[in-house]
C-alpha cells in the first residue's frame, strides 16, 4: 500500500470506487497519517479527524496551501481548470473555502435562513412535497430519479424562490458540479469543460435572479442575500451569486446520495423498512446509521495555517490535509462493530456533518427531508430489491453515491 517514496497509493477505480472500506481499516490501523495518493496528507482515525476539523490552525482556503503548485495544478501554482477559475465571481474566495473573519460573516449570514424554527416551519411542506413525489410510486423505478434528486431541489428551490421549471437543470448543473470536489482527481477534460460551464451557467442564473430580488425589500434568503452586498468589502452581486452556487449545489449531490445509500442498505436489510413503518420515531436513529456506516461525503480538507505535529511527523504550513470522514465513523476506537449496521446500538458522534466552525449549514434540512423521505418510503413499500446487487457508484472519492439506483418495489397494499 505504500509505494517506494513511502507514500500511500492505490488504484482508485478497482480498489477503492467499488469498495474503499478496506482501504480505510488498513489505513487506520496500520498508517493513521500518510501521504495521500493525492500528493497531501490523509488522516483516518476518529481522534484525528475530529480534532483537525476543529483545530484553528487548520484553516480551508486552499488559496494559503501548497498544493496546487505542488500537487494539482501547474508549475506556476495555477489552479486547475475545474475550480471555477476564470468564471467572473469566483475569484474572491467562497464562504466554505474561507477562513475567519470572512467565513464568519457569509456563514452567520446564510444560517439565518437555516435556524431551528425556519427548519421545523418546513415540515409540512416537505411532507407534502415527499408524498407528490411518492404517491402513485410504480413497482420498478430508479431511487435517484424519483426522489434522491428532486426532493432536495425542490425544497431548497422553493426555499431559494427558484421557479419549479428551471429544478431540472440545477440537477444537472450540481452533478457536474460536484466535480469541484474532486479536488486533484484529475477529471477528463470533457468532464473540467462540462463543470466549468455549469459553474458559468449556474453564477449567470443568480445573477438574474438577485438582480430581479434585491430591492423588492423581501425578506427569503435570497433577498438577505442580494443585500449582503452592503455587507463590505468589495462583495459584488457576482460574489454573492457564486455563494448561492455554492449553497445549493453541494446540498442537492450530498442529499441525493445519502438517499441512494439508504435505499443500498433498506434493500440490504430487509426489517428496516417494515420497523419504520411500525414505529416511525425510529427514523431519526436510522438516519445516523445510515450517515455513519455509508455517509454521501467520504472526506473533507484542511489546510495547516501554522506547522503542526501529528504521529511523528511535521505538517508544514500550507500542507493540506485529507479528512477521511468515512473511515473515521468506523473506527473500532469510537464505536463497536464498526461495520454492522445496526440503527440504536451507536451513538451521533459519526463525522459526517463534519464539525467546527465548517460543520454542515444543511444538516437540520436534511434531517428532516431524510427522515420525511424514509417514513414516506416505509409507508407505500415493505421491500426494496436491487435490479443489481453490484451498485454503480458515482466517480469520485469525496462524494459516494449511487449513479443510478434501479430497484423492484414491493408496494404495500392502501
Ligand atoms: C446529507 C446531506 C449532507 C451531508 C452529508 C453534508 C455534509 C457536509 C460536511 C461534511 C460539511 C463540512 C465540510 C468541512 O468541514 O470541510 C458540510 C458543509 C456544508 N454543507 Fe453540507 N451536507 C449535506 C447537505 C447539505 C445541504 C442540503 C446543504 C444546503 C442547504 C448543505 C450546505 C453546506 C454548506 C453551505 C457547508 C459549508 C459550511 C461552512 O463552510 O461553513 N449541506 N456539509
Amino acid at each position: 500500500m505504500l509505494d517506494q517514496n513511502g507514500e500511500f497509493s492505490f488504484d482508485i477505480d478497482s480498489a477503492f470506487r467499488a469498495d474503499p472500506y478496506p482501504v480505510y481499516r488498513e489505513l487506520r490501523a496500520h498508517h493513521p497519517l500518510v501521504r495521500g495518493p493525492l500528493g497531501a496528507w490523509a488522516v483516518s482515525r476518529y481522534e484525528d479527524c475530529d480534532a483537525l476539523l476543529r483545530d484553528r490552525r487548520m484553516g480551508k482556503d486552499l488559496g494559503d496551501s501548497n498544493y496546487f503548485a505542488q500537487v494539482a495544478g501547474t508549475a506556476e501554482g495555477e489552479p486547475p481548470p475545474f475550480l471555477g477559475v476564470g468564471v467572473d465571481g469566483w475569484d474572491a474566495n467562497l464562504f466554505q473555502l474561507l477562513d475567519p473573519p470572512e467565513h464568519t460573516k457569509l456563514r452567520s449570514l446564510v444560517g439565518k435562513a437555516f435556524t431551528p424554527a425556519i427548519i421545523d416551519a418546513l415540515k409540512n411542506s416537505v411532507a407534502a412535497t415527499v408524498d407528490e413525489l411518492l404517491d402513485g410510486l410504480p413497482e420498478r423505478f430508479d431511487v435517484m430519479d424519483l426522489l434522491g434528486a428532486p426532493l432536495p431541489i425542490r425544497v431548497l428551490g422553493d426555499m431559494m424562490g427558484i421557479p419549479r421549471e428551471d429544478h431540472e437543470v440545477f440537477t444537472r448543473w450540481s452533478t457536474e458540479i460536484a466535480h469541484i470536489l474532486e479536488l486533484g482527481a484529475e477529471p477528463s477534460e470533457d468532464v473540467a469543460i462540462a463543470c466549468q460551464k455549469a459553474v458559468t451557467e449556474c453564477t449567470d442564473y443568480f445573477t438574474d435572479l438577485l438582480e430581479k430580488r434585491g430591492d423588492q425589500g423581501e425578506d427569503d434568503l435570497l433577498s438577505q442575500l442580494a443585500r449582503a452586498r452592503d455587507f463590505g468589502e468589495g462583495l459584488t452581486i457576482r460574489h454573492i451569486a457564486a455563494v448561492c452556487v455554492l449553497l445549493v449545489v453541494p446540498g442537492l449531490d450530498t442529499f441525493a446520495n445519502l438517499v441512494g445509500n439508504a435505499a443500498v442498505l433498506f434493500a440490504r436489510h430487509p426489517e428496516v423498512l417494515p420497523g419504520l413503518a411500525a414505529e416511525p420515531e425510529t427514523a431519526d436513529a436510522v438516519l445516523d446509521e445510515i450517515l455513519r456506516l455509508e455517509p454521501p461525503t467520504h472526506a473533507s480538507w484542511r489546510v495547516a495555517i501554522e506547522p503542526l505535529e501529528l504521529h511523528g511527523h511535521e505538517i508544514k504550513k500550507g500542507d493540506v490535509v485529507l479528512l477521511l470522514l468515512a473511515a473515521a465513523n468506523r473506527d473500532e476506537r469510537v464505536f463497536p462493530d464498526p461495520e454492522i449496521f445496526n440503527p440504536g446500538a451507536h451513538s451521533r458522534k459519526h463525522l459526517s456533518f463534519g464539525r467546527g466552525i465548517h460543520y454542515c449549514v444543511g444538516d437540520m434540512l436534511s434531517r428532516l427531508m431524510a427522515k420525511e423521505a424514509f417514513n414516506g418510503l416505509a409507508r407505500r413499500v415493505t421491500s426494496l430489491k436491487l435490479e443489481d446487487e453490484e451498485v454503480a457508484y458515482k466517480p469520485g472519492i469525496w462524494l459516494r453515491g449511487p449513479a443510478r439506483l434501479p430497484v423492484l418495489a414491493e408496494r404495500r397494499a392502501r
